[in-house]
């Protein structure tokens, strides 16, 4: 058997819905579905020595990846990112131990190659015909290539600050590209009024189940490239959170196979910008959910998400792997590029380049040892911002 999917589960209320016809959120409370699996059969069928020759791309773990026919599978060969040990800039910071999760590599250059792969392939396979997504940038990127890999008709709407690259990669995969005033909130108002009236399947961030199966393989590379274990502390710059609760739901059912030891899970921290830190607030008045962001700015654009859908799963994360929420200034963000870059040659984008700069402050603060193994998680190419940069 290719996958071991079983039905998709509410995160909220629990209810069981069918995977094997297009869903977005549960429609019983509204709330986020998960894709679950049956890993008792996977883990019988497949092991850890069984993955190990296989493709270098993220459909090495196929049998906990939701697309059910290999003739389905859109892909341009994302996913086997390095995990690079990054000892010169962890010694400028005193941290032995630090390694970049460098993303910029996936194509259309960012992270998000792995959700819409998997997104765009499970919704071909269930029927879809046209797609959308509201975008802060480069999920609208990445989805106009896979819709067009797949051969089917993409429509994106982005607020009119993205970045240059963002709107012309996305016009260049012949996507239909809407720019909003304001931010991906209202761009997620626009696609919703286009589709009311064009029938369209809707890809947001968390609405749509798969995305998040996409970027949990972060978290089953990670694991192997360090041998089945787990880092003590993951960096993560927070927009609409799929990376992080990807890979925290990727060491759940790494803990469920087998494949690496139980109770060792890492820190997960979250990384926003002082000009939208939504989660940040939450975390810190000890609230389950958040309030919306009034006024979002800020350059590492793919942070500029102030109602994240899954606000409740991002906040649970934190608090259950015991990490924690902090803020970075675009001018520190900024400034972690170039440092980066000349430290290690990893040119990374300005949401990526955050996490240095957090970094540096969970140092100070003594919340990270500087013992301790550390991934900071680039999740995209600079070469993607040379507007911002510039
Ligand atoms: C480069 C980059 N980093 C980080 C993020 C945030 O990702 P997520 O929404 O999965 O938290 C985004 C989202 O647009 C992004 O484009
Ligand atoms: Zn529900």
């Amino acid at each position: 058997m290719r996958n071991f999917l079983t039905h998709l589960e509410c995160t909220a209320c629990g209810q069981r819905h069918d995977a094997d016809v297009l869903q977005t959120l549960c429609t019983s409370c509204g709330k986020v579905l998960y894709a679950r699996y049956d890993l008792a059969a996977a883990a019988k069928a497949v092991s850890p020595a069984d993955i190990g020759p296989r493709e270098s791309t993220m459909w090495r773990y196929r049998e906990v990846l939701p697309v059910r026919d290999g003739a389905f599978e859109v892909t341009l060969g994302e996913g086997g990112t390095p995990l690079l040990r990054a000892e010169q800039l962890g010694a400028a910071l005193g941290c032995t131990e630090l390694y970049i999760k460098d993303e910029g590599k996936n194509p259309t250059a960012t992270f998000k190659a792995r959700g819409m792969a998997a997104a765009v392939s499970r919704a071909k396979e269930l029927g879809a015909e046209r797609l959308v997504v509201p975008s802060a940038g480069n999920a609208a990127g990445a989805m106009a290539a896979y819709a067009a890999r797949a051969g089917m008709p993409a429509f994106v709407f982005m607020p009119d600050t993205t970045p240059q690259s963002n709107i012309l990669e996305s016009r260049i995969a012949g996507a239909d590209v809407e720019l909003v005033a304001g931010h991906i909130g209202d761009a997620g108002r626009a696609a919703r009024e286009r589709a009311a009236v064009s029938p369209m399947f809707d890809m947001s961030t968390m609405k749509e189940p798969y995305r998040v199966e996409g970027k949990k393989t972060l978290g089953y590379e990670i694991a192997e490239a360090l041998g089945w274990e787990l880092p003590d502390v993951i960096v993560y710059p927070t927009g609409g959170g799929t990376g992080l609760l990807g890979m925290w739901k990727a060491f759940g059912e790494m803990e469920e196979l087998g494949w690496i030891a139980a109770g060792r899970r890492p820190r997960m921290i979250a990384v926003q910008m002082v000009g939208c830190a939504p989660i940040v607030a939450a975390f810190h008045a000890g609230q389950e959910s958040i309030s919306p962001w009034e006024n979002a700015e800020t350059v590492a654009a793919g942070l500029r998400v102030p109602g994240p859908v899954a606000d409740y799963l991002i906040l649970q994360c934190l608090r259950e792997s015991g990490g924690t929420a902090l803020t970075v200034t675009d001018e520190e963000a900024l400034a972690a590029v170039p440092e980066m870059a000349a430290a290690e040659g990893v040119f990374a984008c300005p949401e990526g380049a955050a996490t240095l700069a957090a970094l540096r402050k969970l140092l100070a603060t003594g919340e990270v040892d500087g013992s301790e193994r550390v991934v900071l998680l680039n999740t995209g190419s600079g070469l993607k911002y040379l507007d911002v940069l510039g």
